[in-house]
């Protein structure tokens, strides 16, 4: 079975899942960091090299100003709580999305678990808090101006290869798999330049409720599709086919 190497994954449905037990929505995003644990352990486990899960959009800031504070809560939770653990168990923690405007303990938090995990390498977790892929590119282009000014670019020479390397995400492999749960099928501005031939996988089940299970299941479904980079998969050779 082919595996991915890097799965991101659009955590989503912890506010419905609440609902549909009369909870509020933060028990809902308990729940969901929950979930999260047991997907980094499960990732590991089915192979998967590198995770990326986004956890806060540019956009949640429109939330409520409560349900903003119950989810920088948890991050610091999950950060102080599982760090340690996290670490212990080789995992490189990278956090991709804009840190300028964060509170500052939260990014003095982000960066204290980049830098204690930075030479781990059994996998690796990248957390997009703060995310927006709009965003990120408009940062980079900006970040590529101001090299052009400095004339250490020639714009006619911009490939999306050096583009590539202004990005958040620059040394990161694109995603392969980008799995989405809770019935909706939308990117919300998720890495719309990594994912641009991602395979898509929409699961109807809530986010608290993904399990090591959905996961195979999802890589189950990867593994049938049969990816071609706008090319043609030459006859007996397809995947699935050969492999
Ligand atoms: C995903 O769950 C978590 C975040 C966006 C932070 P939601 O909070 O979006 O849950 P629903 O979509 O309202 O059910
Ligand atoms: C995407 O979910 C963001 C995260 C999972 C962090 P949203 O719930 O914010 O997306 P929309 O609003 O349904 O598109
Ligand atoms: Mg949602």
């Amino acid at each position: 079975m082919t595996t991915p190497q890097h799965v991101a994954i659009i955590m989503d449905g912890n506010g419905r899942w609440a609902k549909a037990r009369g909870l509020p929505r933060v028990a809902g995003h308990r729940a969901g960091v929950e979930a999260l644990r047991k997907t980094v352990r499960a990732a590991s486990d089915l192979g998967v090299g590198w995770l990326t899960v986004y956890a806060f959009s540019s956009e949640n800031w429109s939330r409520p100003k409560s349900e903003v504070s119950d989810l920088m809560g948890l991050l610091r939770l999950f950060i102080r709580r599982d760090l340690a653990e996290l670490h212990r168990s080789g995992v490189k923690v990278s956090v991709i999305g804009e840190r300028e405007g964060l509170s500052p303990d939260i990014a003095s938090l982000l960066d204290e678990a980049e830098t204690l995990t930075a030479g781990n390498s059994a996998l690796n977790l990248i957390i997009a808090f703060n995310y927006g892929g709009r965003d990120e590119i408009v940062r980079a282009a900006g970040r590529i101006a101001e090299a052009a000014v400095r004339g250490e670019i020639v714009p006619a020479a911009l490939t999306p290869e050096i583009f590539a390397g202004y990005l958040d995400t620059a040394g990161i492999p694109d995603p392969d798999l980008v799995i989405r749960t809770s019935g909706e099928q939308r990117m919300s501005n998720f890495l719309p330049w990594q994912s641009a031939y991602s395979e898509l996988v929409f699961l109807p089940c809530y986010w608290p409720e993904f399990t090591g299970e959905h996961f195979a299941d999802a890589l189950a479904q990867y593994a049938a599709r049969e990816r071609r980079f706008g090319g043609i998969v030459p006859q007996g050779v397809a995947q699935g086919v050969a492999s």
